[in-house]
């Protein structure tokens, strides 16, 4: 991972670095219109630290965090001053085989913890604080997999930067200042045909993912024609530059409503690269050559945030107060 060096890890910056959790609820909701429900979001936001502390104090093993992550019309509510850089909503993505819808989202709770009950304690006093200011547009609950696997059985997550990759990946930096320590959050919430995976050999769905399924090594299709899901999702700037994204996808499902399913949130420092991963997924590359995990996994969402620094977020609580 190369870029625009971070000369210091920001302290500001939310739990984006927290570890990969047991479990997850990713609560995307919509605020009403009026100055009223905006006054009602930024007290939430407000109040969201002591959220966390009533409920992840009672078991510190729990390791309770959650991310607040603003869409780009409700930023433009609270901070009509300006947006960062590259906010703009999901753009539908219609390949020649699969769509990549744009859904609602004007707020995202990303809430993690080894404990499903925080999770759920702190989704249900987050929304007794925000009332009617908001509809419920998608609430999914993750949870971790055996060794971390998605329910497709491969290893999810493993090229995710470390240490002090993840800022440099996943936080903006010097090149918008005023957003400094914050990060470009994308989500997609995907259905799998787990029976059509089966029928499929092991080594087919290996040539599809880009690794080997048992032992998780990396396979090397520089040559191959069709890529795969891996390399799709390897971006090169025009400088030739890799650049990473910080991932904690989670599986979901109900085994009884025969519902198997992932649910995609990436964090990145630039919008662009997410994007463009989406792009070369969906439409191929060369355009046609598209992502054969689409042909087993839906995408029923996609929406884009901005999960600002602290004192941002803190600011934006505190602007409706002067
Ligand atoms: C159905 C949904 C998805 C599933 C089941 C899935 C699964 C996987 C798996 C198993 C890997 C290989 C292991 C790893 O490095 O994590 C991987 C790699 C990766 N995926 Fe996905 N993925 C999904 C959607 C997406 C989307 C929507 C994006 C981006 C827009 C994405 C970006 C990446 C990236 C950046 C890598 C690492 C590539 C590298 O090796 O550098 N994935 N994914």
């Amino acid at each position: 991972m190369a870029g625009q060096a971070w000369d210091r890890v920001p302290i500001d910056a939310q739990s984006i670095e927290a570890p990969l959790s047991r479990a997850a609820i990713f609560l995307v909701l919509e605020v009403a219109a009026g100055d009223e429900a905006t006054a009602s979001v930024r007290s939430a936001l407000g109040g969201l630290d002591d959220l966390l502390k009533t409920v992840g104090f009672r078991d510190l093993e729990g390791k309770l965090s959650c991310i607040a992550a603003i869409g780009s019309a409700l930023w433009d509510r609270l901070d009509p001053s300006g947006r960062p850089a590259e906010l703009r909503p999901f753009a539908a993505i219609e390949g020649a085989a699969h769509r990549a819808p744009s859904t609602p989202g004007d707020l995202l709770f990303h809430i993690r913890a080894e404990r499903f009950d925080f999770c759920f304690e702190l989704e249900k006093l987050l929304l007794d604080a925000l009332g009617d200011s908001v509809r419920l547009v998608d609430e999914t609950s993750g949870f971790r997999y055996f060794d971390a696997r998605d329910l497709l059985g491969f290893v999810d997550g493993t090229a995710n930067p470390v240490g002090q990759d993840i800022p440099e990946a996943a936080l903006v930096g010097e090149e918008d200042p005023r957003f400094a320590g914050g990060s470009y959050v994308v989500t997609q919430k995907y259905l799998h045909d787990l029976a059509a995976w089966k029928a499929l050999r092991a080594e087919e769905q290996e040539r599809i993912i880009g690794r080997t399924k048992v032992d998780n090594i990396e396979i090397d299709d520089d040559k191959a024609e069709r890529k795969s899901h891996k390399s799709l999702a390897t971006i090169e700037d025009e400088h030739g530059v890799e650049h990473d994204i910080l991932r904690d996808n989670m599986p979901f499902g109900s085994a009884g409503r025969g519902e198997f399913g992932t649910y995609f949130i990436g964090y990145s420092r630039r919008l662009w690269v997410i994007e463009k991963m989406l792009r070369r997924m969906f439409v191929g590359e060369p355009p046609g050559a598209y992502d054969r995990l689409l042909d087993f996994s839906t995408a029923q969402t996609g929406a884009t945030f901005f999960a600002p620094s602290r004192s941002v977020l803190a600011r934006l609580a505190a602007a409706g107060d002067a």
